[in-house]
Parts: structure tokens; C-alpha cells; sequence
């Protein structure tokens, strides 16, 4: 019998196929680069490993792109056709993918927790559950999954280090500042390559204010992630929100040109649209416009690959971050196809991500493009109502403070300085220590006294 690197089985009977499995599940928990590379190497020392097709497949929906769902469906078409003989185990990872493939995340979600339910160090159904939930907002759902496999984990165990960082980013996003760097600093000690856990440290660093210790914790870290996928880029933009706190703002155009969004770089060559860089993008460069540096071209090559995925409904967090782009070179007429992409998918669309889509992703949108076009009150009329549905966009409390930035500058553009007191007191509660002492809040405050 062949199994992955905790000893869980993998039905197939190849040996080398069953290795390439368990690489790429180890390389997708330390968000390494060569996972695909791993899984087809699987498929094609035993095309009819089940298994294999099913990871693959979860890779594919993983990346929220519509444009990968005819591949997605093929994915599960394979798995289901080999599927004979497989684990109940195996079995719950093909249904999560059939859950996923039609959009009802949190059934798959359900089949992730029902695996560790009976296989609590399957740190890989671990790791694809927290970033379903990631996306979905529910960080609270993600801490109680780790939590419950905690006891079942120790330093015997392969992987422990890739669970300690999921752990750690659990915590951090739930407001355990102290229990998360416990276990994110363990974590590195253990493998300092693990970049996850240098992330989780770092969130923790953000929301209390330690910058320049923020710099320092990556750039002590960062020459271990030769081998790791575009995780870098997002830790990248994470040092370059150091930077702009400080006001240094050479260094943070510096990230963003080498690191953050550098176009010439082998990983963004072979995926210019994915997700989360053009998260890490337009987010930077719309706080460093805030901070008022001039950005000068660097918007324009992101709304060249945004343009064509208007109509992509699979990450609302994604979407909005679309519209700040689109507005940004001011493609208005892109920007009303993307708002009503967003409302037509919210009241006819299926799958989870609807309601998503209609309570928060829709008002972001919405008012990223008011702010662009100078109608603040406009931002704050959509805004405000909705702020406290923003968290169904997904992604951390550190990314999603780029809307709360766009509400807080309309609402002090409009001279509302009750709705910017009273907001500055909600993002403290969202885990931000002393929000009005970061530079963005400063300076929205500053200009506007
Ligand atoms: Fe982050």
C-alpha cells in the first residue's frame, strides 16, 4: 500500500505515482511552486490514479479562475471514472471537488473537516479547508478546524511545521495575537523556509503596530524562499506596508517593482492574472497614491489582464479589487461591466459566493469606483450600510482594510468626522492596534482636520 508522508493511503499501484502525490501535497502546504509539476507527474505514471485527478482538479478551482472550470470538470469527470477502489478518505476529496466544481464551497468545506475528522494529521485537507474558508471570510470556522486536530499533531510527525503556520494564521485572524506568534515563531524554528508561518508572524506584526521589527522579521526569512510559488509576492507586499508606515516610500516602489508585481518575473510570466498578485497590486499602489506618490504607469498593465475577466465570478474579493484597478485607469465603461457582471451573478448566480458576491463585493466595487470618480458621498452612502458585511469578501483583516481606507477617506472628504470617529473605533474592534496611528488613517485625518 502506498501513502502520503503522514501514512495516509493513496490508491494507486505506482509507486512513483503515489510519491509525486504526496510531493505535491507537501508542496502545496509549504506553498511551494511545483505542486502542478508534482500532479502531473502523478497522472502520468498512472493515468488512472483518482486521487491525482482530484487534487488536480482542486488545484484548478483553487486558482478562482472561469476560465479554469472546463478543466476543473475534467478533473472530476477522471476521478469519479477511477474511483472504484479508492479510501472513504479519497472518496471525500472527490466529493469536495464535485461541491467545489458547482460553486457550493461550503460543502466542500463540510467534506474537508469530515476527512479530518478521521484523519486529523491529513495536513493537506487541512490546509485546503482554511483556504476555502480564508476566501470565504470564516477564519472562525478555520480556527476550530486546527484546533481540533491540534492534540493529533506533534514534531513526530511530518508536516508539523506547515501545521503549526496554519494554526498561526488561524489564531492571528481571530485576534490570538499571542498563541499565533507562539506557534508562527515555532513554526520557522522548525523550517525556516516556511513561509506561511513567516506570513502569520508577520499579520501579527501588522495589527500591533511593529513595524519596523516587521521589516526585519521577512528580511531576516526572505532568502529561504527560493523555491516557494507567488506566497513571496504577498509576503513581499506585507514588507512594503512596513515601509509605507514608515514613510519610506522608495523602498515600498522598490517591492513592488521587483517583487510585489514584477512582470519579468518567471511566476508572473506564467500567471499574469492570478488572484491574489493583482490583490497585492492594485492594493499597494492605491495606498501609495493615498500616501500621494505617484504611481505613474504601473496601474495600466494590470488593467490590461483585468479587463477580460469582468464576468469571472469566482473570488468577490478578487472582483473588488478588479474594480479598483479598472477605475484606476479610469475604464469606466469596464467598471459598469463589472458591476453589472456582479449584480446579474448575485440575483441569478448559484453556489455560495452569491450572497457574497450581492452583500459585499457589490458595495466595494461600487465605492471604489464612486472614490475614483471624486463622489464621496456617493462612497459613503453605498459604503457605510455595507461595512459590516465586507468580511464576506474573504482574505485577512490587514487586506481588507484597503475598503475600509476608501470609506474612512470619502467619509472624512465629506467632512462626516462622527462616521470617521466612529469607524476608526470599529477597525480597533475589527483587531487593529490604535488604527489612528497608521499612516493611512493619519494622513486621511491629518488632511481633512
Ligand atoms: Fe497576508
Amino acid at each position: 500500500m502506498h501513502t502520503d508522508f503522514r501514512g495516509h493511503k493513496l490508491t494507486t499501484s505506482n509507486e512513483l505515482a503515489a510519491k509525486s502525490c504526496a510531493n505535491a501535497m507537501d508542496s502545496y502546504m509549504q506553498r511551494k511552486s511545483d505542486v502542478t509539476g508534482h500532479l502531473q507527474a502523478a497522472i502520468e505514471h498512472d493515468p488512472e490514479c483518482a486521487i491525482a485527478h482530484a487534487y488536480q482538479g482542486l488545484m484548478l478551482h483553487g486558482a478562482k479562475n472561469a476560465t479554469y472550470q472546463n478543466m476543473v470538470n475534467e478533473s472530476l469527470a477522471k476521478a469519479k471514472q477511477f474511483s472504484s477502489n479508492i479510501s472513504d478518505r479519497e472518496h471525500f476529496y472527490i466529493k469536495a471537488l464535485e461541491f467545489a466544481s458547482k460553486g457550493q464551497l461550503l460543502d466542500a468545506v463540510s467534506c474537508f473537516e469530515a476527512i479530518l475528522e478521521t484523519c486529523p494529521t491529513d495536513g493537506f485537507a487541512l490546509s485546503l479547508c482554511q483556504a476555502e474558508l480564508f476566501w470565504l471570510g470564516d477564519m472562525r470556522r478555520s480556527l476550530a478546524a486546527s484546533s481540533l486536530v491540534a492534540p493529533h499533531w506533534n514534531g513526530n510527525i511530518p508536516g508539523y511545521s506547515e501545521f503549526l503556520a496554519m494554526h498561526a494564521f488561524d489564531l492571528e485572524e481571530a485576534g490570538q495575537y499571542q498563541e499565533a506568534e507562539a506557534a508562527g515563531r515555532l513554526a520557522v524554528d522548525i523550517q525556516p523556509a516556511n513561509i506561511w508561518a513567516t506570513h502569520a508572524v508577520t499579520h501579527v506584526m501588522y495589527m500591533q503596530g511593529r513595524h519596523t521589527e516587521g521589516i526585519d522579521w521577512i528580511s531576516g526569512l526572505q532568502d529561504n524562499w527560493q523555491d516557494v510559488g507567488q506566497m513571496q509576492f504577498h509576503v513581499w507586499w506585507h514588507k512594503c506596508l512596513f515601509h509605507l508606515e514608515r514613510a519610506e516610500h522608495d523602498a515600498v516602489l522598490e517591492g513592488y517593482d521587483n517583487w510585489v508585481r514584477n512582470r519579468e518575473h518567471s511566476l508572473v510570466q506564467a500567471l499574469p492574472d492570478l488572484y491574489i498578485d493583482l490583490q497585492n497590486g492594485s492594493s499597494l499602489l492605491w495606498r501609495l497614491e493615498l500616501a500621494g506618490v505617484d504611481v505613474a504607469h504601473r496601474w495600466q498593465e494590470m488593467a490590461d489582464v483585468v479587463v477580460g475577466r469582468v464576468a469571472d465570478m469566482s473570488s468577490p474579493f478578487t472582483s473588488a479589487h478588479f474594480a479598483v484597478i479598472l477605475a484606476a485607469v479610469k475604464d469606466f465603461s469596464a467598471c459598469e461591466q463589472l458591476i453589472d457582471a456582479i449584480k446579474h451573478y448575485s440575483h441569478n448566480g448559484e453556489g455560495t459566493l452569491t450572497s457574497h458576491y450581492a452583500k459585499a463585493a457589490l458595495p466595494a466595487a461600487q465605492a471604489a469606483v464612486a472614490h475614483r470618480r471624486g463622489e464621496y458621498q456617493q462612497v459613503v452612502d453605498i459604503l457605510y450600510p455595507a461595512r459590516k458585511n465586507l468580511w464576506l469578501m474573504g482574505g485577512s483583516h490587514a487586506q481588507q482594510d484597503l475598503f475600509f481606507q476608501i470609506l474612512l477617506d470619502a467619509a472624512a472628504k465629506c467632512g462626516d468626522q462622527r462616521k470617521v470617529d466612529l469607524l476608526l473605533g470599529e477597525i480597533e474592534q475589527i483587531g487593529f492596534v490604535e488604527p489612528a496611528q497608521l499612516a493611512s488613517y493619519k494622513l486621511i485625518k491629518q488632511q481633512h482636520a
